[in-house]
């Protein structure tokens, strides 16, 4: 069952209502499950996630990337992220009146007995709902909130990491540099040139080292699907060869090329399970943008089997390195669909 999916269930058991008016903010779901139980124009998604985002929105959903205006009730889905889901918290809080219910979903996974403790401390849980692994709680929002909301708001905010990057909790490797980036960033060093793609681009680590290593580099277009990754990738990539896209990498066809290298640290997880098909699904969207003389540079962990996908979508690849847990691939001579 999905995280969706118990909050579905929460409403339709009486555990939550529906106020009698106003929007109801559903901030991080990723599912329209709730659209079954509750009418579609009071919901209003709150999804900064393309490929969520445009699931949403092709159910005839109401979605943002980012919601500015008040609502009469809120829900917040549970990540990985303590300090995202705090700040995430103090964000709901911020857009509802004082008396609106404030529901928190997650998995046991995602930690929610342990943040259900933490806000409970200092905000009164109204109610909890168990189910499938993990729970609904809520609270009424207060009319005057505790001074703990303003530091989750503060510490979920964008800031400069120890290298001097733009990041936030909650996206890839926000404190430093990933391991498998730097040793990427390693092998290409001085070999790109001309129109570059960065596929899943995040903060744009990988993107800085690629435009400081590489004066050939005529563009480099960041594509990357979590809004508030390329947000900070704006900041952290103030080169002008730089462009930045808001895209499902899995999606990208020849119309968006062509390009005569890509580079790549792909995704390899949706939520908690590894899943080695997104990571296929990039090195298949990279054949598809490159040059038929077009070259890939991919980095993946050691465990997680790229060569099939690499042999089905290029004709030569070769592996530049393995240590650390890392192996960095250079693919070229894209297949033709
Ligand atoms: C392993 S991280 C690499 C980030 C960055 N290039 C780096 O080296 O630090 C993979 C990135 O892909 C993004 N991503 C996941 N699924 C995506 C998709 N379908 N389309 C585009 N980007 C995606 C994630 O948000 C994440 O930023």
């Amino acid at each position: 069952m999905s995280r969706t999916d118990r909050a579905t269930a929460a409403f339709a058991s009486g555990e939550l209502a529906a106020p009698e008016a106003g929007d109801v903010l559903l901030i991080r779901a990723a599912t329209p499950a709730l659209a079954e139980a509750l009418p579609h124009d009071r919901l209003l998604f709150e999804q900064s996630f393309k490929p969520a985002h445009d699931t949403l929105a092709a159910a005839g959903l109401r979605v943002t990337i980012r919601a500015e205006k008040s609502a009469a009730m809120a829900l917040v889905t549970l990540g990985r992220s303590r300090a995202e889901n705090l700040g995430n918290l103090a964000r709901a809080i911020a857009l509802t009146p004082p008396g609106a219910t404030i529901a928190l979903d997650g998995a046991k996974t995602d930690g929610v007995d342990s943040l259900a403790r933490q806000v409970g401390a200092v905000l009164p849980l109204s109610g909890s709902f168990s189910k499938a692994h993990g729970k609904v709680v809520s609270l009424i929002r207060p009319e005057a909130p505790p001074p703990e909301v303003a530091a989750w708001d503060a510490a979920a905010a964008p800031a400069r990491n120890a290298a001097g990057f733009l990041t936030a909790p909650g996206l890839f490797s926000a404190d430093a540099p990933d391991p498998g980036s730097v040793r990427l960033a390693e092998a290409f060093a001085g070999r790109l040139s001309g129109r570059v793609a960065d596929l899943g681009a995040g903060w744009g680590w990988l993107a800085a080292q690629a435009l400081a290593a590489c004066p050939g580099i005529a563009a480099l277009d960041l594509f990357e699907a979590e809004a508030r990754a390329l947000d900070c990738a704006r900041v952290n990539v103030p080169d002008p060869r730089a462009a930045f896209h808001w895209s499902d990498v899995t999606r990208l066809g020849r119309r968006d090329g062509p390009f005569d290298a890509a580079i790549c640290n792909p995704p390899f997880h949706e939520g908690r399970a590894a899943e080695p098909g997104l990571g296929a699904g990039f090195v298949a969207a990279a054949a598809r943008i490159l040059k038929p003389a077009g070259r890939l540079f991919l980095v993946a962990n050691r465990q997680l089997p790229y060569e099939a996908p690499l042999a089905a979508a290029f004709a030569r690849a070769e592996k530049l390195a393995e240590d650390g847990g890392f192996k960095v691939y250079l693919a070229d001579r894209p297949r033709r669909a």
